[in-house]
């Protein structure tokens, strides 16, 4: 498997592959991957004929310098996990932060309609003008067809169809559902960070997002709300940041329930200093 660490060398490859007539899709991640990756990989892997796999921890993206520091880099256990899907049908582009950056370590800013204000948005200050800078960017270096991203980060995703869509980027934007543990917490690198006792206190997040979809049947987002915010004042470990029912499409929290929209619940959560998101559709 070849793994790049230079733009020049991913671009000429993929030139050379599309040459040929090769479908290329691309898995942009920040690594530490576990098998919610493996499983995007993995769709990437039936749908294209090579797929490409970022791994990069995007600084832009980051509103807390201690989480950028402490964030997981496991690339040669990366490359050897993606080893095990395919040993020559990905290629990896793990680039320094110059490569990308090149010495201007800046977002752009964008306009995503008002996507960008809401949720992380108002919690992560500039993470979407980060997430926006370095997509577009490995949309530009390695220009695939298709292009896949987890539905964990639900706003992103709903962020990246408004990013194509306004600048009109031609790649297919494909959204993954969640991957969980058995104990039903979402997968992700930051797990890996987790204290047994908060390890074992998180699935909570799940368990309550799981009630509140039940609740919803019946009652009012406010009333879901409320209930959710008690599941967690009485909490010992965890602290809730937000919960949240919107809209699935414009991510407007919902003020009256409507037959004829689709609505989903997003949370986050401390567990300790680490930040933990999760979301789920309601009907
Ligand atoms: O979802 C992620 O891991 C990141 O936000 C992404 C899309 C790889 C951009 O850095």
């Amino acid at each position: 498997m070849e793994v790049y660490s230079e733009k020049q060398q991913i671009i000429k490859a993929i030139e050379l592959l599309k040459a040929k007539s090769q479908i290329v899709g691309l898995v942009p991640t920040m690594g530490a991957l576990h098998a919610g990756h493996l499983a995007l990989v993995e769709r990437a892997l039936k749908k294209n004929d090579r797929v490409a796999v970022s791994i990069f921890v995007n600084p832009t993206q980051f509103d807390n310098s201690d989480d950028l520091k402490k964030y997981p880099r496991t690339l040669e256990k990366d490359v050897a996990l993606l080893q095990t899907l395919s040993k020559d049908k990905i290629l990896v582009y793990a680039p320094t932060v110059d490569d990308v950056y090149e010495g201007k370590t800046v977002s752009e800013s964008f306009d995503f309609d008002g996507l960008e204000f809401e949720m992380e948005g108002k919690f992560r200050h500039g993470h979407f003008d980060g997430v926006g800078t370095i997509v577009k960017r490995l949309f530009e270096i390695v220009k695939p067809h298709n292009a896949y991203f987890g539905e964990k980060d639900f706003q992103q995703l709903q962020i990246i169809k408004k990013l194509i869509e306004k600048h009109h980027i031609p790649v297919k934007i494909e959204g993954c559902p969640i991957h969980r543990e058995a104990t039903g917490l979402a997968m992700s690198s930051r797990n890996t960070r987790l204290k047994p006792e908060y390890l074992e206190a998180a699935p909570f997040i799940y368990k309550t997002l799981t009630t509140a979809k039940k609740i919803f049947g019946t009652k009012s987002a406010s009333k879901v709300t409320e209930w959710v915010e008690n599941q967690f004042s009485n909490h010992d470990l965890l602290e809730l940041e937000y919960f949240i029912i919107a809209d699935a499409k414009t991510l407007k929290p919902v003020k009256r329930k409507s037959n004829k929209k689709v609505y989903r619940a997003f949370i986050a959560v401390y567990a300790d200093d680490i930040r933990l998101i999760d979301n789920i559709a309601l009907n």
